[in-house]
């Protein structure tokens, strides 16, 4: 069997890169930008700057904003009009994944034709995916999902109410900006649950079956540097190190899970579809069950994660049954909700969500195989 492994995108990283944007820009031969962003990530004040730097290089630039959390295919629909009517040609990206997923469907419906639903992964439509896509350069304000490294862009398609993926090479934007200063102003849930969601991507693409030795040396630093810096990000927000090594962690679990996620995805898609909980905070939630459910399946990586974690030295069985609960300790020490039911989820909607969560296609790549009442299970022991 043949492999592909691909590590293809330009990043530039540092305090005060997002002074390089026009340059980038400009290299990509653009000279009108959409600025595809969100309400909050406005209200702090990045759009203008990102919107400043541009200007000074001669780019010019609208802004739209009218994107939420958890967006859908409708917040995508009106972004990708607003930029064929102003006549864009290089969609900017700047924010949390929200936004970056929003920005790279713009350029998938402004070159491809409708309906957006053809073009789901999970029903082979990355294969339509074939027209050259505007170029793009995203720039995130929060460290998690690593979007603006990724092939994949998630948005809920009103009509079926599920998180949905499109997924391919060509997504990836030409550049990513990673410029710890964007996400100070971060406030210290969203910084928790983002940085869980870079944990789980690194800890899912680590224990997932696939042969890819570079994603797992990624993965496995990528947990390290969660380790040591998402308390300090948390407790102080200014502090540039942490917020810069979680950047880097965020960039990495989106690197390293294109080798694969697992079920702990599968369980946090429902999770945000139906009860718009945060993405990081549904994986948050279900992490340590699932870690605990992979033991049987995948020892000797629990076994390495607990240690990445900061657990003291002991043999493989004991470490990969301690591993759950380093990651409930870390999900404790910065300040999240210790279950489903604590974070407001209705424990009589568990049945429907784990039909959704076994529709998801993410659990496919588990180490252990899941059936729906395993996934039921784990949504019970996650409660
Ligand atoms: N493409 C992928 O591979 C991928 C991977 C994981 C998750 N996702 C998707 O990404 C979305 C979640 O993205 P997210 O976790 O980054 O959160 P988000 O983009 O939804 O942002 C969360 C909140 O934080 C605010 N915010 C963002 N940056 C800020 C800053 N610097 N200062 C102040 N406020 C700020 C936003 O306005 C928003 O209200 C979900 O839709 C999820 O499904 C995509
Ligand atoms: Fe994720």
């Amino acid at each position: 069997m043949t492999v592909r492994w691909n590590f293809p995108t330009r990043v530039l990283f540092g305090e005060g890169t997002l002074a390089d944007i026009a340059p980038e820009a400009k290299r990509l031969e653009a000279t009108r930008a959409l600025i595809v962003t969100d309400p909050g990530v406005v209200a702090a004040g990045i759009a203008r700057k990102v919107q400043a730097a541009l200007a000074e290089g001669g780019v010019a630039t609208e802004v739209f904003e009218s994107i939420a959390s958890n967006p859908s295919d409708q917040h995508a629909l009106a972004a990708s009009e607003a930029y064929v009517e102003y006549g864009g040609n290089i969609v900017i990206g700047v924010g949390g994944g929200s936004a970056l997923d929003v920005a790279k469907i713009v350029r998938l419906c402004a070159t491809h034709p409708a309906p957006l639903a053809q073009y789901d992964d999970a029903k082979g439509g990355s294969a339509l995916i074939t027209q050259p896509l505007a170029p793009m350069i995203a720039v995130p304000t929060t460290a998690g999902t690593g979007s603006e490294v990724g092939r994949s862009a998630v948005v809920t398609m009103t009509e079926t109410n599920k998180k949905t993926v499109f997924f391919a090479p060509n997504l990836i934007p030409d550049v990513a900006i990673l410029d710890p200063a964007l996400t100070t102003s971060m406030p210290p849930k969203v910084t928790a649950c983002t940085g869980f969601d870079a944990l789980t991507h690194c800890v899912e693409a680590l224990c997932t079956k696939m042969d890819h030795p570079m994603c797992d040396a990624i993965a496995m630093e990528g947990i390290r540097l969660v380790h040591e810096n998402l308390e300090r990000a948390v407790e102080d927000g200014s502090d540039l190190s942490a917020r810069g090594a979680m950047l880097k962690a965020s960039m990495m679990g989106a690197v390293a899970f294109q080798k694969g996620l697992g079920a702990c995805h599968s369980l946090a898609h429902p999770l945000s579809a139906r009860a718009d909980l945060h993405h990081g905070l549904a994986n948050a939630l279900c992490l340590p069950a699932v870690v605990n459910f992979n033991r049987s399946a995948a020892q000797a990586k629990l076994a390495t994660i607990g240690g990445l974690l900061g657990m003291r030295q002991q043999d493989e069985e004991t470490m990969a049954f301690e591993c759950s609960g380093a990651i409930s300790s870390l999900r404790q020490a910065i300040g999240l909700p210790e279950g489903l039911g604590q974070a407001g989820i209705q424990e009589d909607t568990l049945e429907t969500l784990a039909d959704l969560a076994f529709e998801d296609v993410c659990h496919t790549e588990n180490p252990r195989p899941c059936t729906r009442d395993d996934l039921l299970s784990l949504y019970k022991a996650s409660f």
